[in-house]
């Protein structure tokens, strides 16, 4: 059998730990994809500068764009990030020549996403963003495959792990909000834009991408409500705990009367609730289907090892020739978000 032949476009922490995931577990993802997934051509902004791979073994395109028109590449896998520009030009491209795509770039799916799984599936290509939402954590394989078979009413979590990182970092040392960002930021989680992070951009981007697997409508990033935690002081989660609560950056989406409500803010979360304990940068998920009850699904929600994980588990199913819709249900029949509800349910 063929292998299945990657173009890879970024190759940052995340482009260069596929590149190590896929060296080392060479053999163990052939058996298991039943063939071999070999990357054919990489493109980043600078060709020379050392990531600890070897990538003088790939075609190299100065022009990130034509790694879409290469005909030796069956799939292109998307780092570059950035809701729209490059990125967006390299998906569309990608999809209209029928090749797949793999990308981990939650803001160009959030805005965007709609648009991409309807050219995925004019072209028969699949379209596979599992590293897009809380890094290694399958929480897009969960929700579109483990409980395919439920109705969803709820999903909600802690999406952004460098506000839990500050967050529980002044809850365990009693430090106010600014002294601790900077540590944060130097974990390298943060966005290139930290204020995506600490005023709950990036999570409502991941928490608009659930809402759509879970309740088969288009991400609508635009009706998350939105806030953050820049206002948060350590004495705020001093007087919480003292209630019994802790203090936690959640995004929810539920199914109501009006249609759905999508919002992001600090929440006071019982202590003994699941996400009271999810401590550091760890993200968590949690959806409540009609039949399988509560699933929490938990774990590092960025870093090289686990996104790159997220993007090699989607290489795998390609391979396999595992497509699948891209969200809960084909594109064409989605519908705008706050009136998709109804009929899905
Ligand atoms: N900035 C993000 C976070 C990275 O802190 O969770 C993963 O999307």
């Amino acid at each position: 059998t063929q292998p299945l032949r990657v173009a890879l476009a970024g190759l940052g922490t995340v482009g260069a730990g596929v590149v190590k995931l896929l060296d080392a577990n060479r053999d163990l993802i052939e058996r298991r994809a039943g063939r071999g997934i070999e990357i054919v051509a990489v493109s980043a902004r600078d060709r020379a500068k050392d990531r600890g791979v070897d990538i003088a073994r790939f075609a190299w395109e100065d022009d990130t764009a034509r790694l879409a028109d290469r005909s030796d590449a069956d799939v292109v896998v998307e780092l570059v990030g950035g809701s729209d520009g490059p990125a967006l030009a390299l998906a569309r491209a990608t999809l209209a020549g029928g090749k797949s795509l793999v990308t981990a770039n939650k803001a160009m799916m959030a805005h965007h996403g709609l648009e991409l799984a309807q050219a995925a599936e004019t072209a028969g290509a699949a379209l596979k963003f599992e590293a897009a939402v809380a890094g290694g954590v399958p929480v897009i394989k969960g929700l579109r495959d483990g409980a395919a078979a439920n109705r969803i009413d709820r999903v909600y979590g802690i999406l952004n792990g460098t506000c839990n990182f500050i967050l529980t970092k002044m809850e365990a040392e009693g430090r106010d909000f600014a002294d601790v960002l900077a540590e944060a930021q130097a974990l390298g989680f943060a966005e290139a834009d930290a204020s995506f992070d600490i005023d709950g951009v990036d999570a409502a981007h991941k928490l608009s991408i659930l809402a759509s697997l879970s309740f088969g409508t288009g991400p609508a990033f635009g009706d998350v409500a939105t806030g953050g935690i820049r206002h948060v002081l350590a004495a705020d989660i001093a007087e919480a705990a003292a209630l019994g609560f802790k203090v936690r950056l959640v995004g929810v989406a539920e199914a109501g009367p009006h249609g759905l409500f999508q919002r992001v803010h600090a929440h006071l979360v019982p202590v003994d609730h699941p996400l009271a304990h999810v401590s550091g940068a760890l993200n968590a998920v949690v959806a409540e289907g009609n039949f399988v009850g509560r699933l929490l699904f938990q774990g590092a929600g960025a870093g090289d090892g686990p996104t790159a994980s997220a993007v090699v588990a989607d290489l795998i199913d390609i391979a396999r020739g595992e497509f699948g819709p891209p969200y809960a249900m084909p594109a064409a029949s989605l519908s705008a978000p706050n009136a998709a509800d109804s009929g899905d349910r």
